[in-house]
C-alpha cells in the first residue's frame, strides 16, 4: 500500500471528534444519532448532528494527493481515477435525505426482540451533497449513459471500502446497485467530496462515498476505494446476510437468506421529533413537528395527525423552505429529500398522538409493527405514537 493512501484501521485509536448531544447507540463502531427535537430544527441537517452508522474504525488519509479510486471490470483493463479528475467533471448539488434501514429499531424491539444497533426516530439527516455523478464517472471511463448491461454481461456496480468490519471477518464494507441506475443520469447517484458546500468529514466518507438517493442508507458506501462493474449484486455481508426484510414467521433458526433480495429502496416514513414517546404536557394547545420521506424519488403526499389515538385524523402542514407550501412532485421540490410537517393540536387530557404519511404512490405506512415485524428489525415504519399525560401543574411549558 503507498504511504499515505487510504487505509482502514484495526482498531479506535484515530477516531474524529463528535458532538457532545448524540445521543451514542453503539461506541465502537461508532453509531450515533440526534436529539429528536435537534433533527427537525432545520431542513437542512448541519453536518455534526447528521446520524453516524458505521461498521468498523473510520479509515484514514494523511495525504490527499496519493488518493485515488480504481474502476474495474472494464473491457480495457482497470482506470485510476485521482480526487482532481473526478472534480474536473461537472459538480452536482443534489439535496437527499439518507436513511439507515435501521431507523426505529428499538421501538421495533419492544414489539418481539430483533437483532441490532438499537434507534430511535433520528437514524436520518438530510443534506445537499456536492460532487459528480455516476453516470458521468463511468461514462469517462468507457460506460455509455443507460447501460443496463454490458457487451460482456455485467449488470451491476459494486462499491468497495477500505474499512475493517468484523461482519467481513476484518474486509471492506461493500455493496452494490444496478448499472441501469448507476448511468442512468436523472437517477442522481453521487460520488460525493462535499456535504453541505463543505469538504466530507471522515465520518461521513473522507474523501469520496457514494451517494444514491431514495435507497436506504446501506447503499451509499463510505470512504470509497474501488468501484467494480460486476455480474452479479454484490457477495458481501451487507447485500447479502443484512439488510434484507423477512417475513414475521421468519426466526433465527428457520432463516434462509438467498431466499430474500437485498433492500434497495426504502418504503413511506414518518415519525414525531416534538415530544418524546411519552411525554408530560400542560393541557393546552402543543406544536407537534416531525418529518416524512418516501424512497425513490416518491413525494410526500399527505401527512395525517390524530390527537385521539388515531380514531379522527387531520392534515398537517407540509414543508422543505420555510413559507412555502411544499407540492410532490413539483419541479422546486426536492425530490429525494425529507418533507417537514407542522400541526398544533388541543390537549384538554390524557391522550395519543399519532402521525401517518401517503407517498405520492398512495403508499400508507402500516398501523402496527406487528405487522412489519422482521428479526433483522429494518424498515419499521408503522405508524408513529406519542403518549400524552396531560399534567395540570407542570411548570415549565414544553
Ligand atoms: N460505508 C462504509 N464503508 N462502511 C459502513 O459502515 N455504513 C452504511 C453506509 N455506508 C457504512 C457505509 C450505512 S448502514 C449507512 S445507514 C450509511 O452509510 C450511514 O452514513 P453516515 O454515517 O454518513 O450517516
Amino acid at each position: 500500500m503507498a504511504q499515505g493512501a487510504l487505509r482502514g484501521p484495526s482498531d479506535y485509536s484515530s477516531e474524529p471528534p463528535r458532538h457532545p448531544s448524540l445521543r451514542i447507540n453503539a461506541k465502537e463502531p461508532f453509531n450515533a444519532e440526534p436529539a429528536r427535537r435537534d433533527l427537525v430544527a432545520s431542513y437542512i441537517t448541519p453536518v455534526d448532528l447528521f446520524f453516524k452508522r458505521n461498521h468498523g474504525p473510520i479509515p484514514v488519509l494523511d495525504d490527499i494527493d496519493s488518493y485515488y479510486v480504481t474502476i474495474g471490470g472494464l473491457s480495457g483493463g482497470p482506470r485510476r481515477l485521482s480526487l482532481d479528475d473526478i472534480r474536473k467533471l461537472p459538480k452536482y448539488n443534489v439535496t437527499a435525505t439518507l436513511q439507515c434501514a435501521g431507523n426505529r429499531r428499538t421501538e421495533m424491539s419492544k414489539s418481539r426482540k430483533v437483532r441490532g444497533v438499537g434507534w430511535d426516530v433520528c437514524a436520518l439527516g438530510n443534506a445537499t451533497w456536492g460532487g459528480a455523478k455516476l453516470s458521468d464517472v463511468l461514462q469517462l471511463v468507457g460506460v455509455p449513459y443507460h447501460t443496463e448491461i454490458t457487451p460482456s454481461g455485467e449488470k451491476h456496480v459494486e462499491f468497495i471500502s477500505v474499512d475493517q468490519c468484523p461482519e467481513e471477518k476484518g474486509g471492506p464494507y461493500k455493496a452494490s446497485i444496478p448499472l441501469g441506475q448507476a448511468t442512468n443520469p436523472a437517477a442522481d447517484v453521487l460520488l460525493a467530496y462535499e456535504m453541505n458546500g463543505e469538504v466530507l468529514k471522515r465520518d461521513h466518507g473522507y474523501p469520496l462515498r457514494g451517494i444514491v438517493p431514495g435507497f436506504i442508507g446501506a447503499r451509499s458506501v463510505k470512504w470509497l476505494d474501488r468501484i467494480d462493474i460486476i455480474e452479479e449484486e454484490s457477495q458481501g455481508f451487507f447485500m447479502q446476510k443484512d439488510y434484507k426484510m423477512f417475513p414475521p414467521s421468519v426466526d433465527w433458526d428457520n432463516i434462509v437468506w438467498s431466499t430474500r433480495k437485498p433492500q434497495m429502496d426504502y418504503p413511506i416514513q414518518s415519525a414525531i421529533c416534538s415530544l418524546e414517546d411519552t411525554s408530560a404536557i400542560k393541557p393546552g394547545q402543543i406544536t407537534v413537528a416531525g418529518y416524512a420521506l418516501s424512497g425513490g424519488g416518491r413525494g410526500i403526499e399527505r401527512v395525517d395527525i390524530s390527537s385521539d389515538g388515531g380514531k379522527s385524523w387531520f392534515e398537517a402542514h407540509r414543508y422543505q423552505k420555510q413559507g412555502v407550501q411544499y407540492v410532490a412532485g413539483n419541479i422546486t421540490s426536492d425530490k429525494w429529500a425529507w418533507v417537514l410537517f407542522k400541526a398544533t393540536v388541543d390537549v384538554k387530557g390524557d391522550t395519543e398522538i399519532v402521525v401517518k404519511a401517503v407517498d405520492s404512490s398512495a403508499n400508507v405506512q402500516p398501523e402496527s409493527v406487528e405487522s412489519v415485524w422482521n428479526l433483522r428489525g429494518i424498515l419499521n415504519t408503522c405508524w408513529h405514537r406519542i403518549r400524552l399525560l396531560a399534567t395540570p401543574n407542570l411548570r415549565s411549558s414544553m
